[in-house]
């Protein structure tokens, strides 16, 4: 009987269970009135009055034993059960917050979109430039006032180095870089030292565009812009190009777009004229191209550049400049459905 009884003892010590029920039968084996231990406690009428003692002392460790063993096995699937209730599979899941594009990039993509349509690819440059890269090479005459310290953030002095005033850096980036053909837009961030107020900042965005080849005319400029016009603001819009002046661009234009809020008619955003600017062109002055190592005698160009927040503007009816920088979430947020 003592060598039944510690054999017990030992088996019950390794008993494991993977579930309630399997728990439920462990009890059932051990533990009922036809169990084995019970079946143990009723042979113990049959012990031998020296060794009661001794047996009935092992018997009820056993049977102690056998219930804490069958508790713990219980409790350790329940906690477990109860972990995996915790999860509610059908519950919606939480609605995960996506960030917004920028008005700024929504409209940027949509101007290169617009571009690669009809072949030009994209290209970026440094913000940080030198003074050749930004105006010597495009033509800009020593004492331009663009090169004073009021319009240009300088960040060293002889040899010059600033933040770029213009995207149009790129185009000396790319000509003394590559060869014609070159059909590219280059977008990026600029800095001018302005005050800051609702139509001025000291950064803003620019896409500059550049095309040198063979043969290219102002009709192919002019061809290139009112497709981009239509595209950018509906098909029924007109564009009219104004004479102008830029160092690096002879002749050299102002593209106005019909306004798109009356149509034309006149209303207080185009000043009763019927009419917005929206960029600067031209054909590439000759003196550039031979700055940047480009035959001018075999090679012409055009190229433009235009803001992105004013194109934004137009397009979203931002009033105040400052909102783009300002990272109001409920300003950003009414892009959402753009992207
Ligand atoms: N760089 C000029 C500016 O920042 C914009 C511009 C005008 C770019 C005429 C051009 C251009 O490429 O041909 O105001």
């Amino acid at each position: 009987m003592k060598d039944r009884i510690l054999q017990l003892q030992e088996e019950i010590s390794h008993l494991t269970a993977q579930t309630l029920e399997e728990v439920e039968a462990l009890r059932i084996k051990y533990l009922s009135k036809k169990g084995e231990i019970s079946q143990l406690f009723n042979d113990f009428r049959n012990v031998s009055n020296e060794e009661k003692r001794e047996i009935g002392q092992l018997l009820n460790v056993l049977k102690n034993n056998a219930q804490d063993k069958i508790n713990q096995l219980k409790e350790k699937l329940e906690a477990n059960r109860g972990n995996v209730e915790k999860i509610d599979l059908t519950r919606t899941a939480e609605p995960i917050q996506i960030g917004t594009r920028h008005p700024l990039s929504i409209v940027r993509n949509e101007i290169a979109t617009i571009f690669s349509g009809i072949g030009f690819t994209i290209a970026e440059g440094p913000e940080i430039e030198d003074d050749w890269h930004v105006f010597e090479a495009l033509n800009f005459p020593a004492d331009h006032p663009a090169r004073d310290m009021q319009d240009t953030f300088f960040i060293e002095k002889n040899p010059d180095i600033l933040l770029r005033t213009h995207t149009s850096s790129v185009q000396t980036r790319v000509m003394t870089q590559q060869k014609p053909p070159i059909r590219m837009i280059f977008p990026g961030r600029v800095y001018r030292n302005e005050a800051i107020s609702y139509r001025a900042h000291c950064f803003f965005h620019q896409v500059e565009g550049l095309y040198i080849d063979k043969n290219v005319s102002f009709a192919d400029l002019k061809q290139a812009l009112i497709y981009f016009a239509k595209e950018m603001f509906g098909m029924d819009t007109q564009i009219r190009l104004r004479p102008s002046y830029f160092p690096f661009t002879e002749p050299s234009a102002e593209m106005d777009i019909s306004c798109n809020l009356c149509g034309g008619k006149g209303c207080p955003f185009c000043k009763y004229t019927g009419w917005v600017e929206i960029l600067g062109c031209g054909m590439v002055d000759p003196n550039v191209l031979e700055n940047c190592g480009i035959d001018s005698k075999i090679y012409s160009g055009y190229a433009f550049g235009m803001g992105v927040e004013r194109i934004t503007n137009l397009k979203y009816q931002v009033k105040d400049l400052r909102m783009f920088s300002e990272n109001d979430i409920r300003f950003l947020r009414q892009f959402e459905s753009a992207y």
